[in-house]
């Protein structure tokens, strides 16, 4: 079938609009319907289309797909990407960078690494991913996980994969979690983030480079 959604619509159509339907297989009836058939179908079509739009486009699978996400910066030469989409109250990232252990991204942090919400990717080979939100409470960490802070993980989804140095890590979160071991991230205007990268997986085992940036969180391309 072209669109098998198409048949489910007119009913929600009319029930909004008080008429009343008739099932027969695949296709529904409308009677006492103050409009005509090819207005319903018009309709029904625009509503198919807002659906398929709104749809969101990041699918946590550890891979960057062209138009997945909205925004992208990149720092280190390129080797460390960092790539976001703003959907509702959620936020979407990925970082896609060259790397042979964990990956880490911090917003708003203070001095260097004190008081700046964490999160690292500890992305193996194969399927072996791990994702953890973390707060530094130093200026050179450390940066235990928020549950061992009186906060709680806020990581709604992530995936990861690894070929090679080449490592890939997503994860969701909300702009404002509530935990006050998570910065709120704003929708429009400049987030100072920090970036690191390290050569092992170990969680304590310090990056190999590390920087900081301003981003424009909320323009879109
Ligand atoms: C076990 C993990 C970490 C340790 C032990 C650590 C330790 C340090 C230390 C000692 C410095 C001082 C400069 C230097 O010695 O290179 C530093 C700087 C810095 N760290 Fe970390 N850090 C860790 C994780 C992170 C993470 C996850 C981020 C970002 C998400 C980060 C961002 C930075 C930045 C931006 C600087 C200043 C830039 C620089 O001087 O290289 N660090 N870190």
């Amino acid at each position: 079938m072209l669109f098998p959604e198409l048949h489910i619509f007119p009913v929600v159509f009319g029930v909004h609009f008080g008429t009343k339907f008739i099932a027969v297989p695949n296709k529904q009836l409308c009677y006492n319907c103050p409009m005509k058939a090819n207005k319903l179908f018009l309709v029904t079509l625009l509503l198919i289309t807002g659906l398929v739009f709104s749809v969101h486009a990041v699918t946590m699978d550890g891979l960057v797909t062209e138009g997945e996400y909205s925004r992208q910066e990149s720092f280190d030469k390129g080797n460390f990407k960092l790539l976001w989409l703003i959907e509702g109250d959620k936020i979407y990232f990925a970082i896609d960078a060259k790397a042979k252990g964990w990956v880490s991204i911090g917003f708003d942090p203070g001095t260097v690494m004190s008081n700046c919400d964490m999160v690292f990717g500890l992305v193996g080979e194969p399927g072996s991913v791990e994702a953890l939100d973390t707060w530094s409470t130093g200026i050179f960490g450390p940066h235990p996980v928020d549950t061992d802070q009186g906060g709680k993980n806020d990581i709604l989804s992530y995936a990861g994969n690894r070929d090679g140095d080449h490592v890939v890590f997503e994860f969701c979160r909300l702009l404002n979690t509530g935990d006050p071991r998570d910065k709120v991230i704003p929708t429009s205007g400049t987030l100072k983030v920090v970036w690191a990268y390290a050569d092992k997986l170990q969680f304590t085992t310090k990056h190999s480079k590390a920087g900081s940036a301003k981003i424009n969180i909320g323009v879109t391309k």
